[in-house]
């Protein structure tokens, strides 16, 4: 039977994957910005590996998203320890007694995502709007 990975197992395979991550995007924005840049007018750039900076250009849009994913999956795992920070602070300035359980964290963490999305969701709809041809 398969042994099941420990809580900081998993805290530290996800780390280790959120670090090679952020490693990946970094490069291949690296790469894209510096190595194979966007080719001057008429002319028709470079390659590496056999990709021009479109195809580097997307494999970085994706990396990048990848990492998104890595990062609120992390926030996620650490969600207890977030929710209890800002509970303990919140509770010595206003001086409350109450209890967070477990729901309360869930709700409010599903809340705070319900934000991030609309946030960003919200932002990109008026990046859409504003955006006018040259
Ligand atoms: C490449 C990016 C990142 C790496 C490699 C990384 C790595 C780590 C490591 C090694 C730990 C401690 C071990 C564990 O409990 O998992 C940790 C804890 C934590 N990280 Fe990250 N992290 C990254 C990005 C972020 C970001 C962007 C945030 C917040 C927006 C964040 C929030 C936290 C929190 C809240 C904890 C718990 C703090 C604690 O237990 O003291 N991390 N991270």
């Amino acid at each position: 039977m398969a042994k099941r990975m420990s809580r900081s197992a998993i805290n530290f395979s996800l780390d280790l994957g959120a670090f090679v991550v952020l490693l990946a995007t970094l490069w291949t924005r690296l790469v894209t910005f510096w190595i194979v840049p966007p080719p001057a007018e008429g002319k028709s750039g470079l390659a590496l590996w056999g990709m021009n900076h479109k195809a580097w250009d997307a494999v970085n849009f994706w990396v990048t998203m990848a990492f998104a994913v890595v990062i609120l999956v992390h926030l996620i795992l650490h969600w207890t320890w977030i929710s209890q920070f800002v509970h303990q602070r919140v509770k010595r300035r206003s001086k409350s007694v109450a209890v967070l359980d477990s729901g309360t964290q869930t709700v409010y963490g599903v809340g705070f995502m319900i934000v991030v999305f609309v946030v960003v969701g919200g932002l990109l709809a008026v990046a859409a709007v504003a955006a006018k041809p040259f």
